[in-house]
């Protein structure tokens, strides 16, 4: 599928700008965002190769089978709807023939009441207000209120809020500490309530709060598919906001497992950022597909992933409140399209979706921005930057940001050849053999890709953009490589082994048992040393 595109690679970024036309021509622009990927070295023949990909596999009858509540996650049988939480001007979508959107309105309205009582105090704990919410949740039941709750800290006005995923009890341990049980109310988010890391941590939650607080699981709330297992742990159903199978975990923040962003912004803020993603969504839906964000996006990066062969790419908001958005794509892309086989099981003919990784500028300037302008591999960039901040009294800090940010990408790109280098050390005194060395050391290849989206501002509705153009990203990039996007098998063996292990751990096992943890000597190892250790 990649070959004939392979034939494309090779020109130099630089030469090809040489072109007046081309930011323009290899940008796209939607709602007042632009994203530029002239900086690639996409020809224009190999977008022409990449855009028929994109029709030849589908992507489009794809699409809309998404959006018509189509059961496209074959592997569990399920639809992909995450679109209709934010489906809000939107009409009926049907699962089965049912229209699913008077549910997905009623949990919103439930979901705001609720929201309005925690944030004007009529909701009451056992000491008053709700001054702390802690959400507890892992993976898409975290990753993305978390993510969302610190981009938009200039438009947070509830309570304060904090997060609880790692089973470690360190996180749990330095979370409540600070915080009074008898103005906290807890926010236990799991699809399944079945998750090992989040029910330890609900139950060490609860008891915290049991040792201070009368009717401890009236501080609680659930965000959850699963309503018996809710009850089970005592949380009755009218703090329990549902949602259904076809909302996969990782794009669930829409929905339910967005109350902590609620709560802390306020509906009307939440109801913004779903406007955001509903209008990201009509945009994928209908605009062409090389006028099309999340198709572009998609398709410059397969170009340096399948085609240019660069196994990872680093995600660069130049945007400190986005700093969790790393984390945030980690899980969507890498557990969305890091599978091995195909849909009809079949193993892919390359490689899965590429490692994601990345940490906001300018931070990462002064950590490995080094390898990205000198290492041998190459990272293709993804840059993002806001036109404007949040502090107008510090408008001279956002300039410098944007000016590195915008630099960074040039300097990939232009990179400083040995004449150069030699001339700046010869003008700095060095000569001979010494310049020769010297100035080696001071060479960039350059010809580095990246790609830059520019926004006006983080507000509700751009982050709401923002999160639903990566999402289709996802999704684009999946169907062309044949992948289900939305299962995610990878996780289950280590919870498996992880279930094995613990009472081994905890001695209540053998560990030379001819089956399960103690079967290889390395593992075998591993427990006794820790058993050693801990016991001693
Ligand atoms: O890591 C696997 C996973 O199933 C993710 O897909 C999911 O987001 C996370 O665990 C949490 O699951 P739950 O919401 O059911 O607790």
């Amino acid at each position: 599928m990649w070959e004939a595109l392979k034939a494309e690679r090779g020109a130099r970024i630089a030469e090809l700008l040489r072109d007046d036309g081309r930011a323009a021509d290899f940008s796209v622009s939607c709602d007042g965002m632009l994203f530029d990927y002239s900086k690639t070295a996409m020809t224009a023949d190999a977008r022409a190769g990449l855009l028929a990909l994109f029709d030849a596999r589908g992507v489009a009858a794809r699409r809309e089978a998404m959006f018509a509540g189509a059961q496209i996650n074959e592997t569990e049988g399920r639809a992909v709807l995450h679109v209709a939480l934010r489906n809000i001007s939107g009409g009926p979508i049907r699962v089965r023939g049912q229209d699913v959107m008077p549910g997905v309105r009623a949990t919103l309205a439930r979901m705001e009441r609720f929201s309005q009582e925690v944030r004007d105090g009529r909701f009451r704990c056992a000491g008053g207000a709700v001054r702390d919410m802690v959400g507890i949740g892992i993976g898409g039941s975290h990753l993305g209120p978390e993510m969302a709750v610190r981009a938009l800290a200039p438009f947070h006005d509830g309570p304060r809020c904090h997060f609880v995923s790692n089973v470690d009890g360190a996180d749990i341990a330095d979370t409540l500490r600070p915080l009074d049980p008898a103005t906290t109310l807890v926010i236990v988010a799991s699809k399944s309530f079945t998750t090992q890391e989040t029910m330890l941590n609900a139950a060490t939650a609860l008891g915290w709060m049991a040792a201070e607080v009368a009717d401890p699981a009236a501080q609680f709330v659930a965000l959850s598919s699963a309503v018996e297992r809710t009850a089970e742990f005592g949380i009755p159903p009218e703090r329990v906001f549902g949602f259904e199978d076809w909302v996969g975990g990782r794009y669930s923040l829409w929905g339910p497992i967005g109350l902590a962003l609620m709560i802390a912004v306020g509906p009307e803020a939440f109801r913004a950022f779903l406007a955001g993603g509903e209008a990201m969504d009509g945009h994928f839906r209908t605009a062409p597909s090389v006028r099309n964000m999340p198709v572009m996006l998609a398709l410059t990066g397969l170009w340096h992933s399948h085609v240019c062969g660069y196994p990872t790419r680093a995600v660069l908001p130049y945007d400190q409140r986005l700093a969790r958005l790393p984390a945030y794509l980690q899980q969507l892309e890498m557990e969305s399209n890091g599978k091995g086989v195909n849909m009809a099981g079949e193993p892919l003919d390359g490689p899965s979706g590429p490692v994601v990784w990345g940490e906001p500028g300018t931070n990462g300037q002064h950590a490995f921005f080094q390898l990205l302008h000198q290492g041998r591999q190459v990272v293709p960039c993804e840059f993002m930057v806001a036109a404007r901040g949040h502090e107008p009294d510090l408008a001279h800090h956002h300039r410098l940001l944007v000016a590195n940010c915008l630099a960074q990408s040039k300097a990939l790109m232009r990179g400083r050849g040995p004449d150069e280098a030699r001339a700046l050390m010869a003008a700095a005194g060095f000569a001979g053999a010494d310049l020769d060395r010297q100035a080696a050391h001071r060479v960039f290849p350059g010809n580095r890709p990246s790609t830059t989206l520019v926004y006006d501002r983080l507000t509700p509705r751009r982050l709401g953009q923002i999160v639903a153009l990566y999402e289709h990203r996802v999704f684009v990039e999946g169907v062309i490589l044949g992948i289900n996007s939305f299962d995610q098998w990878g996780v289950e063996l280590g919870k498996e082994l992880a279930d094995e292990i613990a009472p081994v751990l905890a001695g209540e096992r053998d560990a030379d048992a001819r089956r399960g943890a103690g079967r290889d000597g390395s593992t075998r190892q591993l427990i006794a040393f820790v058993r050693g250790l801990s016991d001693a």
